[in-house]
């Protein structure tokens, strides 16, 4: 445990935009951004970040290998680690705004479900319009997308600009309640029905 948060805090010296966080989210957490999983049905769930897995294995647990469960992380280095750890997971080592294609790619069409871990108030304006684009594209009309927020970024410009362009492109946008028991405190954006139009 203390190696991985050493690992992944490596990883955020490299690159701290895209990593976004110093250390991997808590299992609390991961429960919350997992439960659009239902128990029955062979879903496909899409993961994005999944970085040292916190997501991935709580995914795992509720798939209970059912489904198909494809994991999309940009940094090499994670990817590698993940791989090792969760060997039945299809990994993609690539940008997550090219999620679409990535999925045409393997035959799917569209997942039912899209967890996400991205790090979304480090992003830009436009980094944040093209990977929301990609989530919109690639989800099925009534699959369901999760994502995760600091609490204290709530009142921060990038975070009120994602959760502003979260509510334009999805009819339904609930947020969660907040989990102590992760550091920093988080919530989760449960989001459903996805607008037609793509977000600009
Ligand atoms: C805040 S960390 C979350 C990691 C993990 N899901 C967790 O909760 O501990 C963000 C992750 O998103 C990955 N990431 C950032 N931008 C990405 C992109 N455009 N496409 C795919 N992965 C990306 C980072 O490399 C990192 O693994």
């Amino acid at each position: 445990m203390a190696s991985e948060a050493a690992f992944f805090l490596g990883q955020f010296l490299r690159s701290p935009v895209t990593t976004g966080a110093i250390m991997p989210s808590s299992r609390y957490l991961a429960a919350a951004v997992a439960t659009p999983i239902l128990e029955r049905g062979d879903p496909v769930v899409v993961e994005l970040g999944p970085g040292t897995g916190p997501f991935t294995a709580e995914i795992q647990r509720r798939l209970g290998g059912r489904g198909r469960h494809i994991a999309v992380e940009i940094n090499p280095r994670l990817a590698r680690r993940l791989a090792e750890r969760h060997p039945q997971v299809e990994l993609v080592v690539d940008d997550a705004a090219r999620l679409p294609h990535l999925l045409a790619e393997r035959g799917v069409p569209a997942a039912d479900v899209i967890v996400s871990g991205l790090p979304w108030a480090s992003f830009t304006a436009g980094v944040q319009a093209r990977l929301l684009d990609a989530v919109l594209r690639a989800m099925r009309p009534d699959g369901a997308f999760t994502t995760f927020s600091y609490a204290h970024a709530r009142p921060l410009a990038p975070a009120i600009r994602f959760r502003h362009r979260l509510h334009a492109a999805f009819e339904e946008v609930v947020p969660g309640r907040t989990i102590w028991r992760n550091l920093p405190p988080a919530f989760v954006y449960h989001a459903r029905r996805p607008r037609a139009a793509p977000v600009t």
